[in-house]
Parts: structure tokens; sequence; C-alpha cells
């Protein structure tokens, strides 16, 4: 298992107080909870996965301020989202899905940025949390994952991907491969419901999966 080496500061506790403490006033009701949710399960993982991959508790506040800014813009409309596109030269067109999912992500982590002075770690993961991307770091993949898994998720793929990531960590299983394995599941089910519904596949979306599935097919080639 690689480590994955940081050096950058992260979140402090004066800022994390301040995102806290301002989020109701950005998200309310179910999404709201979904977010708190989203943390909660973001910080199970960071607390399993960190050690294994020797990343420093101290970015824990890092996890904690990506969950609760993940869906910060998610209730404007798609006019606004388009407008905070042009704003901050966020790419959008034929090449992406370009609808409120994906592109809230996105807008998020501007919005983030400018209200909250946020660090690029937070950043990236904010930005990849709905479509992932190559190559995803662990804080990408955690806020990625937890997004889809977390307990207020009631819909069948959600939970069969919670239970196959936590029954595989219980039995000892290699926790990022287990991370992987999970967020490849999420995809395809992402997948299969946008073909399903005849809404477009965001790029990035295929590339996080071709970029998984070539990674383990070149582990398993090496092995044979
Ligand atoms: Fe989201
Ligand atoms: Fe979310």
């Amino acid at each position: 298992m690689k480590n994955e080496i940081y050096s950058h500061v992260p979140t402090d506790v004066t800022a994390l107080e301040k995102i806290r403490s301002s989020i109701p006033s950005y998200i309310s009701g179910k999404r709201l909870c979904h977010t708190y949710s989203v943390e909660k399960e973001a910080l199970r993982l960071a607390e399993l996965l960190f050690p294994t991959l020797g990343v420093d508790k101290k970015y824990f506040s890092d996890i904690s301020a990506a969950a609760l800014l993940h869906d910060l813009t998610k209730y404007l409309s798609y006019e606004e989202q388009i407008s905070l596109c042009k704003k901050y030269a966020i790419p959008f067109g034929e090449n992406d899905g370009s609808d409120t999912a994906v592109l809230h992500s996105r807008t998020a982590a501007y919005v983030a940025k400018e209200d909250f002075c946020i660090n690029d770690t937070v950043f990236g993961a904010i930005y990849c949390h709905t479509t992932g991307k190559e190559d995803m770091n662990i804080f990408e993949k955690i806020i990625f994952i937890a997004d889809y898994i977390e307990e207020t998720r009631t819909h069948e793929s959600c939970i069969k991907a919670r239970e196959y990531f936590y029954s595989n960590a219980e039995l000892g299983a290699d926790l990022l491969k287990t991370l992987d394995m999970t967020i490849i599941m999420s995809l395809d089910s992402t997948l299969s419901y946008l073909e399903s519904e005849k809404k477009p596949i965001d790029s990035q979306t295929i590339r996080a999966r071709n970029f998984l599935l070539a990674e383990y097919a070149l582990q398993r080639s090496v092995q044979e």
C-alpha cells in the first residue's frame, strides 16, 4: 500500500468552528442532516484509513471542513450554477454532465474558497465529490464515498456499498483496495442510472472508473 505524504497546513480549529456555525445559514432541512451525516461517515472512514496510509490525524479537520462544505451550493438553480461557473471560470459544456447534480460540486468548492479560505486539499475534495476523477487522493476518495454511503442514504445501491465496505473492513481486508472497490461499485451504479434515465455522463466519472480498473488490472498482472 502506498503512503500518501502531506505537508500542508491543515484547517485550523477557529476556521473549522466558523464553517460549522455558518453551515445552517447556507443549508437547511434534509440537506443539513445529510451534510452532518457525511461528516460523521467521512471521519469514521478517515479513522480507519489514515493510519494505514500514514496520514497524520491533524488532517481530520480537512475531512470535516470538506464534508461540511461539500453541498454548499446545491440549493441553487441551474441558472445560478451557470452564473457561478462564469464568475469562477469553471468549465461546463458538451464533454460533461453540466447539470445541477454535477455543477454544484464545482461551484461549492469555489464559493467555499471565497467565503472560508479553505486550503487546496479541502477544495479538491469538494470539487470532485460528485463525479470523482482520475487518481484521487485519500481526502477526495473519502468525501466521494462518504457522500454515497452515509447513514441517511436509503437507496439499495448505497446500502449495498456501505455494507460491502464495512463488512470487508471488519474481516481485515486491504482497506484501500476495499475503498477503491466500493468507489467502483458506486460509479457503476451511477453510470447505470444515468444511462437508464438518458442523462449525460460527465467525462470525469468515466475517467475515475477507468483509472481504478486499470490500477487493479495492473496489480493483478504484476502478481501473475
Ligand atoms: Fe453533492
Ligand atoms: Fe452530498
